[in-house]
């Protein structure tokens, strides 16, 4: 798994604090990255004491730690999620989100997105007063150039992301590229959400505007619960 910044106790507090959410008979969307993963083994071991949910992998990594601790698997075609747990690159005052550090924000939109309650986990180095990470765009493999030519019409810096431990880029689960776009402070995080999603080649992108519910934020003793 990538590795993130941010307390590994603060981001278990969070984790776990969102898998006491789900209840019987749940469908649960699972997130992915280091938080994510917190509350997907703190799943497991409830599934282990008796609870009877099903979860929605939004990665190769969520799928493989979920069958790992033993959580049964669904997908979109067969159910839809009562509740999604995921992580976040950087989160705003408003709810708005970054998201996408490790590549699997197409899925987790997907996810996300239908999911009727989706809660954020965090650690507090990913809160901001206003969005400024990078953000990341999935693109089809041979959309590179003009994207990359569009995302600087609007201003951004697009950088393909490398891979490490392999020569050459990062590769999706999908099969796609990703172009970690720099714009500074994000002034309008609709608009230029807007912007991206119409762009051709463009398969998603990290922005994720007025789709959470509820922030768990772990700290060194306590999680603190944000709603919007
Ligand atoms: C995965 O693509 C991301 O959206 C993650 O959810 C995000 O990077 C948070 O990861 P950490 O919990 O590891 O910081």
């Amino acid at each position: 798994m990538k590795q993130t910044g941010g307390d590994d106790d603060a981001k278990r507090r969070a984790g776990e604090s969102a898998a006491d959410i789900p209840e019987d008979g749940d469908v649960v969307g699972l997130g992915t990255g280091s938080t994510a993963a917190h509350a997907i083994r703190a799943l497991g071991r409830r599934v282990d004491a008796g609870l009877d949910v099903r979860g929605i992998p939004t990665s190769f990594q969520s799928r493989e730690l979920a069958r790992e601790v033993g959580i049964p698997l669904t997908d979109l075609d067969e159910a839809s999620p009562d509740v999604a747990i995921d992580g976040a690159d950087e989160v705003a005052a408003d709810g708005a989100l970054i998201k996408g550090g490790g590549a699997a924000h197409a899925r987790e939109k997907l996810v996300d997105s239908a999911a009727d309650r989706f809660v954020v986990v965090a650690d507090p180095t990913k809160e901001s007063e206003q969005l400024s990470h990078p953000v990341p765009v999935e693109i089809l493999p041979d959309a590179r150039g003009p994207v990359a030519d569009a995302v600087r019409s609007a201003d951004g810096d697009p950088e393909l992301r490398a891979a490490e431990r392999k020569d050459g880029p990062v590769v999706t689960d999908n099969g796609n590229l990703v172009l970690d776009c720099a714009f500074g402070r994000i002034d309008d995080p609709n608009g230029l959400a807007r912007t991206l999603s119409a762009t051709p080649g463009v398969v998603e992108h990290g922005l994720f505007v007025d789709l959470v519910d509820e922030l768990h934020t772990g700290s060194d003793d306590g999680v603190e619960i944000s709603t919007y």
